[in-house]
């Protein structure tokens, strides 16, 4: 019998509403693995990475590629719009990155087809007052076409014509149940082109992976979205259409579980959310317009700008349970500095009775209570705080609060957008 090894893969995944800054640890913990794995979600990720004043936002290649000879895969679980991937690889290759060799994307990997984003629009459209504020990327109709087992793969590609004729038969399928106006000659023809490009790239990952592991490489996978954007754990309908969760990690892998090492958990100093949807802690007034500003809270794939809110202690313990989270990355603690008091979600009621977890709130978000505690906060500037004794004592108070509410220890504290901006890694 062979024997396993195990713990060898770490896994970076978002404690909240997506846009932790999951992206610059990703950069960060690149340097120390061979090899960075997407598994979930599309071009709807938005990640943003720092060198010096240069700033490069990935949206489906994996983040840790700027470093060079770094494998990159983007796994079975992943949903592909093919124009934006190969947007990114040309833009990087101008930057001077060059993915040849070194990208592998799974021949099982759906593709997100101009219908879809059509579709995605006029749901949204359709839904009113109700939008989710969906990213308009085709996530949830390409999904769909998924678990309808209509979706076509990646790998399909490579067959051209029966691409052809799946891809015709698919467009009249949408055309006749959602009543879809769309043509198309000119995606097909584009496609045509792609499929040839594409083609070095395209592998069965499960094997590229599972080959990494048994040879004794690190691996790194790079969550994308949030634990409760998850359309089973999050605060659905207002989630985005995969498990952007641990269960998401695994299938839109192929790794097992007991591969896994560490589990860090990626968990904003605040909380900010894009779209609609509960946010118990969210601040309607000027201390949200604040941080806003501060933090630069702006979506990263979109543009919009982010609802901000107070640490909640309630839904990161959740998504540290859920995910089964080892640490946590405490970001962006360098946008509190300055303010007088700090206020921290700790527990929710209903009808004056607590509730067990943010699991219990999920159906009933406008009925609960929330509940706060203050804490002092710090004036100095920590952005060139190398250590978590050199933080003032407040921060140290305040991170110490946070590790008791989430249960989790921080084991790493980002203090600037830099990647040279992080306490502990
Ligand atoms: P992701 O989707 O989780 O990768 O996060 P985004 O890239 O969408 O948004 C996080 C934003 O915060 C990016 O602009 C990052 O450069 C920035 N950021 C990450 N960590 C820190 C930090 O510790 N301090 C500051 N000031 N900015 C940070
Ligand atoms: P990263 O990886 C923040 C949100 C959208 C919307 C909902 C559904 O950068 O953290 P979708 O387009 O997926 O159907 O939108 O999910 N959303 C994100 N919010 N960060 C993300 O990714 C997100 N991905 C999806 O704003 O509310
Ligand atoms: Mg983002």
């Amino acid at each position: 019998m062979n024997e396993q090894k195990t713990g060898q893969i770490s896994i970076i995944i978002g404690c909240q509403w997506g846009d932790e800054g999951k992206g610059k640890l990703v950069d960060i913990l690149a340097q120390k693995h061979d090899m960075i794995v997407r598994a979930t979600g599309g071009a709807n990720a938005g990640h943003t990475i720092y060198v010096g004043d240069k700033k490069v936002i990935f949206h489906l290649i994996p983040s840790g590629v700027l470093h060079p000879g770094k494998i990159a895969v983007i796994g079975n679980g992943c949903v592909i719009h093919i124009p934006t991937l190969f947007e990114e690889i040309e833009t990087l290759k101008k930057e001077g990155v060059d993915l040849d060799g070194r990208l592998w994307i799974s021949d099982h990997a759906h593709i997100v087809l101009d219908y879809h984003r059509t579709l995605d629009a006029l749901q949204e459209e359709q839904k009113g007052g109700k939008k989710i504020g969906t990213t308009k990327r085709g996530i949830g109709p390409a999904y769909a076409d998924k678990i309808m087992r209509m979706g076509i793969r990646i790998g399909e590609l490579l067959n051209f014509e029966k691409f052809t004729e799946k891809y015709l038969a698919n467009l009249a399928f949408h055309q006749k149940a959602y009543g879809l106006e769309h043509d198309g000659t000119t995606e097909l023809a584009q496609l045509k082109d792609f499929a040839e490009k594409i083609r070095p790239y395209v592998t069965e990952t499960f094997n590229v992976i599972r080959t990494a592991e048994k040879t004794g490489k690190k691996i790194l996978v790079e969550g994308a979205n949030g634990a409760l954007l998850d359309i089973d754990h999050g605060t659905y309908p207002f989630v985005t259409s995969s498990n952007a969760s641990i269960g998401g990690i695994i299938t839109g892998t192929g790794i097992a579980p007991q591969q896994l090492g560490r589990i860090i958990g990626i968990v904003k100093a605040y909380t900010t959310r894009v779209g609609s949807g509960p946010f118990p802690s969210e601040l309607l007034d000027e201390i949200g317009e604040a941080i806003r500003t501060k933090g630069a809270e702006f979506g990263s794939t979109t543009g919009r700008p982010r609802r901000c809110g107070w640490f909640d202690g309630v839904v990161t313990r959740y998504a540290c349970e859920l995910n089964g989270v080892t640490e946590i990355n405490l970001t962006k603690l360098d946008v509190l500095s300055g303010m007088k008091t700090l206020k921290l979600a700790t527990s929710y009621t209903h009808n004056g009775k607590v509730l067990n977890s943010f699991a219990d709130c999920i159906d009933i978000p406008e009925e609960i209570e929330v509940h706060y505690e203050e804490m002092p906060g710090w004036g100095e500037d920590i952005s060139k705080c190398k250590t978590r004794e050199e933080l003032p004592q407040n921060a140290q108070n305040y991170i110490a609060r946070i590790e008791e509410l989430s249960g989790v220890r921080v084991s790493s504290i980002g203090v600037g957008h830099d990647r040279m901006q992080m306490i502990g890694e």
